[in-house]
């Protein structure tokens, strides 16, 4: 069993506090059911860093346990995170499922900010710490409830559906929230419930565009991206098909809609997953952020990965040695203004209301890219 010595002094700056948690790694024993952990990890890890990263793991782990804590950890985690001390392991839409009934005091978002506000709007009654506040999402940067005030003037009466991929902020001037495992399903549920054909979409113009050519509801939306997938292009696609020939190439579905139609499936995170796990493509590609194959190669190990690798920097601030800091200090707590927090929970909860989908969805591959209208402002 790992010894830990909570030694928190909240006073302390983040650099004195990540060398005294360090310090205290000293002492922490590797048990045989942490050293069980690395046939999951051994592809990335090598027996030579292995003792360093089994002692963080063994630390953490006893962390959790003394402090009621539970780790939820995104699909781009990379796999020291994802495999050996994520609880519920995810996309987004599962993890918000996860923080609204957890039984727990302290929720670790190993993910980036929105999802931690998200967790903090479903559960204000645990304590929700981010290993690195500084975890953003271009998505979310992108707009911010003033634009979207300013949009509900110019659109009076016509429904906006908000990627969860913002903020609390934002969430909250919003009617739902959706994400890429539902976006058609929330999209037409709230055209029909304001009896409109007419629906704005936003941040993400890829994502809008390719939930657009998939329902006959008219789509405004905002000209956000992603930094991470609006990199991949149709002549990626192209060339990856031409150096690997029988390749199945998947895309999630923020990338821009000319590598959809190039793809040959899309969707979320889970949804991708699912997909290698199903059908055990002999060679695949995944075009979304880099840890993904990771994760889903370790658990297919018959699957050839290609991978070309585009990082999310803000996934990639989270790391075992901050996710161990902010267990030990408690430090870096999420916390939102109680009235913005009830109005985006409403739209949190409009979505969570919906009939739960028996799988992710799947997007169309193979159609023409659908221009859509972006909202115009008075400003
Ligand atoms: P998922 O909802 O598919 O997990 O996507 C979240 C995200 O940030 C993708 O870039
Ligand atoms: Fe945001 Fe893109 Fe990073 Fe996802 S991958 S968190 S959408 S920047």
């Amino acid at each position: 069993m790992a010894v830990i010595l909570d030694m928190a002094s909240p006073n302390q700056l983040d650099k004195g506090k990540e060398a005294s948690a360090a310090h205290m790694l000293d002492h922490i024993e590797i048990d045989a059911e942490t050293d069980a952990l690395y046939v999951r990890v051994k592809d990335f890890i090598t027996p030579m860093e292995w003792p360093s990263i089994a002692k963080r793991v063994a630390a953490i782990n006893a962390l959790k346990k003394e402090k009621r804590a539970v780790i939820l950890a995104h699909n781009y985690m990379t796999p020291d995170i994802f495999q050996l001390i994520g609880d519920f392991r995810g996309d987004s839409l599962q993890l918000a499922r996860e923080a609204a009934q957890v039984d727990a005091e302290i929720i670790v978002q190993a993910g980036v900010h929105f999802m931690a506000e998200t967790s903090k709007i479903l559960a204000p009654e645990k304590t929700v710490l981010i290993p690195d506040m500084r975890a953003g999402c271009s998505l979310a940067a992108s707009i911010t409830g003033a634009d979207v005030r300013l949009i509900k003037e110019t659109y009076p009466g016509v429904p906006i559906v908000t990627y969860v991929n913002t903020t609390a902020e934002v969430k909250a001037e919003c009617d739902i929230t959706c994400t890429s495992s539902n976006a058609v399903q929330v999209v037409e549920h709230i055209a029909k419930k304001f009896n409109t054909d007419q629906v704005i979409l936003l941040p993400d113009q890829y994502l809008a565009q390719n939930v657009a050519a998939m329902t006959d509801i008219t789509i405004l939306t905002w000209p956000g991206a992603c930094e991470v997938h609006e990199l991949f292009s149709a002549d990626d696609v192209r060339e990856l098909r031409e150096a690997h020939p029988g390749i199945v190439i998947l895309a999630h579905p923020e990338c821009p809609p000319d590598v959809l139609e190039e793809a040959d499936y899309a969707g979320s995170t889970s949804a991708l997953s699912h997909y290698v796990s199903d059908r055990q493509p002999a060679q695949v590609v995944l075009l979304t952020e880099c840890s993904m194959s990771d994760n889903v190669a370790a658990d297919n190990p018959d699957v050839d990965f290609i991978r070309p690798c585009n990082l999310c920097p803000h996934m990639k601030r989270i790391t075992l040695d901050n996710i161990y800091t902010c267990l030990v200090e408690r430090q870096h707590e999420v916390r939102i203004d109680e009235e913005v927090r009830l109005k985006a929970k409403k739209a949190i909860d409009a979505m969570l209301a919906l009939p739960k989908m028996a799988k992710p969805l799947d997007f169309d591959v193979g159609l023409k890219p659908l221009q859509i209208d972006m909202v115009m402002t008075a400003a």
